[in-house]
């Protein structure tokens, strides 16, 4: 019997991730949801319960981790996209950013991504698409912001290891891709940004996103792309 198809999507809680499952639910694929708010993700699931399904996890724990690998084995399930869209932001001038700040940022914004994927690689489907969500701050050549640095490079590092995923996962007919999106009005945008409006809201960026991830890996593998109205 052939396994079922979903597309997992991490940060799925609130904002872009969260606006993102919706659309691909709406569109009838199955998706995995994973956040750390289990509350948040329950009342995802409940808009389309059908399609959505969840696992609560903290991708900073290995032990949480392996809460989405038990699901995927138990429910005998394959990927056939993954949407790395889970990320934080600190935003301090440089002068006040420590050891322990760049940490947070290389752990949540690569390290997860690392982590994840190695986890599943067992678990994709012929032709999967990996999309890794990037920054306009972590694309080359941008203007940058102030405050951004250790987001921004953890974001460029993202993007970097995304166009070496594709090169190695070729072979296994995966490819990945790295959106560097530009600002997106949700929670993020808000505490970082406060009184500032951004020009899209995060269900329009679900549909490119979840457009993206559907269909984008007939066009192209190991690209970094700037999704923005302007820069960023
Ligand atoms: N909004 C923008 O303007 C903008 C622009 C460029 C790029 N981006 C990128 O787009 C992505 C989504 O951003 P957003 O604005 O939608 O952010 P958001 O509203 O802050 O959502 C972040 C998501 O990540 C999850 N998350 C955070 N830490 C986690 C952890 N340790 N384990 C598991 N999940 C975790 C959060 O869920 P829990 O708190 O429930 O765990 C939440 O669902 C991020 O990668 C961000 O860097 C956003």
């Amino acid at each position: 019997m052939m396994s079922k198809k979903i597309i997992l999507i991490t940060g799925a809680s609130r904002g872009i991730g969260h606006a993102t499952a919706r659309y691909l639910a709406g569109q009838k694929h199955q998706v995995l949801a994973t956040a750390r708010s289990e509350q948040l993700l329950e009342e995802l699931k409940a808009t389309n319960t059908r399609r959505i399904d969840y696992v609560a996890c903290d991708l900073l724990d290995a032990a949480s981790l392996q809460k989405i690998i038990d699901y995927i084995r138990d429910q005998n399930v394959e990927i056939s996209a993954l949407i790395h869209n889970a990320g934080g932001l600190i935003n301090k001038p440089f002068r006040d950013l420590t050891d322990q700040d760049w940490n947070a940022m290389w752990n949540m914004n690569v390290l997860t991504a690392v982590r994840l994927l190695r986890a599943l690689l067992p678990f994709f489907a012929k032709n999967a698409h990996i999309v890794t969500i990037g920054s306009m701050g972590g694309f080359q050549g941008s203007s940058k912001y102030p405050g951004l640095s250790a987001y921004s490079t953890s974001k460029g590092a993202l993007s970097i290891w995304s166009e070496s995923m594709a090169t190695e996962l070729k072979d296994e007919g995966i490819s990945v891709n790295c959106l560097c999106l530009g600002a997106v009005q949700t929670e993020m945008f808000s505490s970082a940004f406060p009184g500032m409006k951004a020009p899209v809201k995060p269900d329009e960026m679900a549909q490119f996103v979840g457009d993206f991830a559907l269909k984008g890996h007939s066009f192209m593998n190991g690209k970094v792309l700037p999704v923005t109205l302007g820069d960023p």
